[in-house]
Parts: C-alpha cells; structure tokens; sequence
C-alpha cells in the first residue's frame, strides 16, 4: 500500500517505522519544513494525518479534493469537526478520526461508559477526569480526555458539560489536564464520595499503541467510502 504521511513528527515517525514493517511503501512525508510534499498525496491509497491543530483542515481537504482516504490522528481542532464532516460527504470521500488510536484505550472508552451508567443513580459521587501528557503537547485537555468526557455525559444526568480545570458547579465535569516529561499519556477518570472513591485509568507506555492502530486503520479503510469511527474498525 502507498502511504501519504501527512505531519512526521513523533507520531508520523512512529508509523513511518511500522508502516516499513509490514511492507507499505511512503510517497509523500509532508511537514512545516516540506510543505510541498503535499502535492504527491494523489499518489497515495491512503493518507495518514499526525500534524497540529492549525494545519490539520488544510490538510484533511487537499486529501478529499484529491480523492485520497484519510486517517487523522491530530487534535484540538474538533470545533470544526461538522465542517470536515461536510466536505468529506460533498467530495464522496472517506475519512476515520480517533482521538486515540491504541486498543487499550478504545476498551477504556467502552469501560468508561459502562462504569458511567452504572454511577448515573448515584449522586453522592462527583465524577472527574485527569489526564498528564508530555511538555510538547499542544492542546489541553487532550482529544482522549474530551472523549472520555463525551462518554461520561451521555451516561451521567446530572453532568451538563465539561470544562478545562475545577468545575464551578456540580453540573459541570472537571477535565485536569497536567504536563510533566515522559509521559505519552495517561488518563484517570475518578468517582469520589465522603465514603469511597473508584477511579478507573490507562496509562500508554509508549507511542507504538497509537501508530500501530493508525497504521491498521488505514489498511482497512482504503477500499471504504464515508465517515467511519473507531468502533466500525473494532467492533466494541
Ligand atoms: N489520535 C491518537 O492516537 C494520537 C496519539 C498521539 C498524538 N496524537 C496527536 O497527533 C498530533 C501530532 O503528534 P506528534 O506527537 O507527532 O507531534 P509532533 O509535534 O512531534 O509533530 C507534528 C508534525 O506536524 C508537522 N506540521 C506542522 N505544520 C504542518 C502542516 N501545515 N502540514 C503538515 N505537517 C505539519 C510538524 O512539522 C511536525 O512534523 C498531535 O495533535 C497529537 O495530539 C494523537
């Protein structure tokens, strides 16, 4: 398979060596430095987008424009998410985002919400969500955090909406975001009361959990059309 890498930093690195691997070929490697590299993406089955906030629309269109599949890893940037969603629809492409692309942590999204529904009659639990990256990452809280979050508020009725940092009433869910070196990611969701406390947590040791399940997404989405989830690709 020909592969578009569309940011190569630590995680289109990450890919780049397991995409190796498994015999797939990289046309294009396109970063801040190598911006022109975008215009081999026509080349590719399939792209595969680990870049910034600030780059990540451009991007996701050249690759419907130029009728490339798309795998996108990057986030902070979800506020646009209807728009990129349209245009994937007008252009008849396809695309697959995952805030988080390991197994670990899609079983701990479907964890989350079964605790969740099972705390919902509760109420004498506050519920809230820690998550600690490494000093580089660009957004907070991470895309991990406000899925988990997401699930959290479809299950809990008396939680609203989720805010960055303490919560100012008990309708809102507190998302603590901390930076300290290494750390490629870990996340915490923690139920407290007066009595006890249950607290649920992935902690990922390295990238290759993230690379190796952006890597296998892109092999089965290449002959797919639309907009698809992690739980088509896996089933949960
Ligand atoms: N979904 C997941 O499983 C998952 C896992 C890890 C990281 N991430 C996210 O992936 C993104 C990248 O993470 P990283 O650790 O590789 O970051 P990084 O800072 O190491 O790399 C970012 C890359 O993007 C490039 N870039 C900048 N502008 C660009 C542009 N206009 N077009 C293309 N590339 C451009 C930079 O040159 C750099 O190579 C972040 O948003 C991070 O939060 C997601």
């Amino acid at each position: 398979m020909k592969i578009a890498l569309i940011g190569y930093g630590k995680m289109g690195k990450a890919i780049e060596g397991f995409a190796l691997q498994r015999n797939h070929s990289i046309v294009a490697k396109v970063d801040a430095n190598h911006p022109a590299e975008i215009l081999k993406i026509k080349e590719a089955d399939v792209a595969i987008e680990f870049s910034q906030p600030d780059a990540v629309i451009e991007n996701l269109k050249a690759c419907f424009d130029a009728e490339v599949p798309v795998v996108c890893g990057t986030t902070g940037w979800l506020e646009r998410k209807n728009e990129i969603t349209t245009y994937c629809k007008d252009h008849n492409g396809t695309f697959l985002y995952a805030s988080n692309f390991s197994l670990g942590v899609n079983l701990f999204f479907r964890l989350n919400e079964i605790l969740a529904s099972m705390m919902n009659p509760y109420e004498t639990y506050d519920v809230a969500i820690d998550e600690i990256h490494h000093t580089q990452k660009k957004d907070a809280p991470s895309g991990t955090a406000i899925t988990l979050a997401e699930g959290i508020l479809k299950e809990i009725d008396r939680k609203k909406n989720w805010v960055k940092g303490d919560n100012s009433n008990q309708s809102e869910l507190a998302i603590h975001s901390f930076r300290e070196d290494p750390a490629p990611g870990t996340h915490t969701v923690k139920y407290t009361s007066a009595i006890d406390d249950i607290e649920i947590k992935h902690t990922a040791h390295s990238r290759d959990g993230f690379a190796m399940g952006a890597l296998l997404v892109a092999e089965w989405i290449r002959d797919k059309k639309g907009v698809l989830h992690m739980g088509d690709f896996l089933k949960l």
